[in-house]
């Protein structure tokens, strides 16, 4: 007998759409599994300082995508824990800089090849919630669901700033927007795997949307298509 192939809610978007926040509530909300896969990238770009591999590396950079010695710890109302080499990485992963870096290793294909295997993996009962860029068009093309999330540059960085804010971090919004234009240029125009929506996902462009609205939205696609087992409410 074939075993049964759990469920997936790919989430893919730009950074500053809400995807994270979003696909945290959703996972928690039906009891699924949730898949961060950018920090799975953050992490590799700061095991690539830990080890002094250079970004560009790109055959050092799969090795060591391969043998990430890395743990996601989940937690009840936040982002999972993250484990790097028996280290908590959770902050110092969710730095600009990291980001920047994470884009960087993941324009590469042997990197993104050598960490399929292990987003794959979270694919789990009773079901998966997956965010990221290429959730829906290459991780996990058979998704039940897909979504991607949109938002101006300037509204994403207006969030983005407001967390930093609120984090004691101070930075400009202009410098947000140039940084923020320069990782989108980048995810998108990459030649493996870049930074669009699948054809067959639902587009929510979340500027003037709430996260709560844009949960309860995907909850009505999820309840309207009739393709997953009954919803927890
Ligand atoms: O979602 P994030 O900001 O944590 O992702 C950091 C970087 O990692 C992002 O700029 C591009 C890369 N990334 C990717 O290429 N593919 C993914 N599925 C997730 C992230």
């Amino acid at each position: 007998m074939i075993p049964p192939i759990e469920p997936v809610i790919t989430i893919d978007g730009a950074s500053g759409t809400g995807k994270g926040t979003v696909s945290q509530l959703l996972a928690k909300q039906l009891g699924w599994n949730f898949l961060d896969s950018g920090a799975l990238y953050r992490v590799l770009a700061l095991a690539s300082q830990k080890h002094s591999v250079a970004l560009e590396d790109e055959a050092s950079l799969e090795v060591l995508a391969e043998h990430l010695d890395v743990q996601f710890i989940a937690k009840e109302n936040d982002l999972p824990q993250v484990i790097l080499e028996g280290e908590d990485v959770t902050d110092i992963i969710r730095t600009e800089k990291m980001g920047n870096a994470a884009s960087i290793v993941a324009a590469l294909p042997a990197v993104r090849a050598a960490l399929l295997s292990r987003q794959r993996a979270f694919r789990d009962a009773p079901g998966l919630v997956a965010d990221g860029r290429d959730m829906g068009t290459v991780v996990f093309p058979d998704a039940e669901i897909k979504v991607f999330l949109t938002a101006s540059p300037e509204e994403r960085a207006l969030r983005r700033l407001n967390q930093l804010k609120a984090r004691g971090i101070s930075v400009t919004l202009g410098d947000l927007i140039t940084e923020l234009k320069e990782r989108d240029r980048r995810d998108q125009e990459r030649a493996v795997a870049p930074l669009k929506a699948a054809d067959d996902a639902i587009c929510i462009d979340t500027n003037h949307l709430t996260i709560a609205q844009v949960v309860d939205k995907i909850l009505w696609e999820i309840d309207s298509k009739k393709v997953l087992p009954a919803i927890a409410s």
